[in-house]
């Protein structure tokens, strides 16, 4: 009789271990961002550390302007002719991801044309994409409208929006989000 109630112990014990370790695994995050100035590198990083992602920076081949100006006018042309710019560095172990957080700047009222570049390099078919964006007082916008216009065939996640200027003291939120809105385990 006591032996059997320890094996039953024993068998409760691992289901329950085994149980953690797949959630645990289910939830392995990828932080992708876009930066131009660093704000949204700022609540990505937030993110990373929180839910211990992985970051990776989506980049182009070309860089932008470092003036603002001329990054701008730079961007317009972009979005107006439809441009998917070129971008370097891919994902080799996307796979191993379940969770994809995609952060981005609102650039002309929307997503910059280097993340549709990204959203479209990669099948992200079985995972669930999550957008958050930062914006210069303009809000989202069509930012996260056609985020969902883009990942439409995938699992998705209600956005996180900041301010870019108060990123800084965004953690809190960024947390809270996590937890209701993304429903993940932190
Ligand atoms: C090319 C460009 C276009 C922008 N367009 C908008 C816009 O339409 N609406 C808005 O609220 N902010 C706009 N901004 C401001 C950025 O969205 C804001 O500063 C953001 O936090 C920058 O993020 P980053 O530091 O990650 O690049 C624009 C900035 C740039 C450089």
């Amino acid at each position: 009789m006591k032996l059997k109630t320890i094996l039953l112990l024993f068998i409760v014990m691992m289901t329950l271990n085994i149980n953690a370790q797949s959630e645990k695994s289910g939830q392995k995050a990828l932080v992708a961002y876009f930066s131009w100035s660093g704000n949204t590198k700022e609540i990505a990083s937030q993110i990373s550390d929180l839910t211990k992602g992985d970051m990776f920076e989506i980049k182009t081949v070309k860089p932008y302007s470092s003036n603002y100006n001329t990054c701008v006018d730079e961007a317009k042309a972009e979005k107006e002719a439809g441009k998917r710019p070129a971008i370097s560095g891919k994902i080799d172990n996307l796979a191993d991801y379940d969770i994809i957080f995609i952060g981005y700047p609102n650039w002309w009222g929307t997503m910059p044309m280097a993340v549709l570049t990204f959203i479209e390099s990669y099948d992200f078919s079985g995972k669930t994409l999550v957008p958050f964006c930062t914006h210069g007082g303009g809000g989202a916008q069509q930012c996260f409208k056609d985020f969902t216009k883009y990942t439409s065939k995938y699992e998705s996640r209600e956005g996180f929006l900041s301010n870019g200027s108060s990123v800084d003291r965004a953690k809190p939120h960024v947390e809270k989000w996590l937890k209701e809105k993304v429903k993940i385990n932190l």
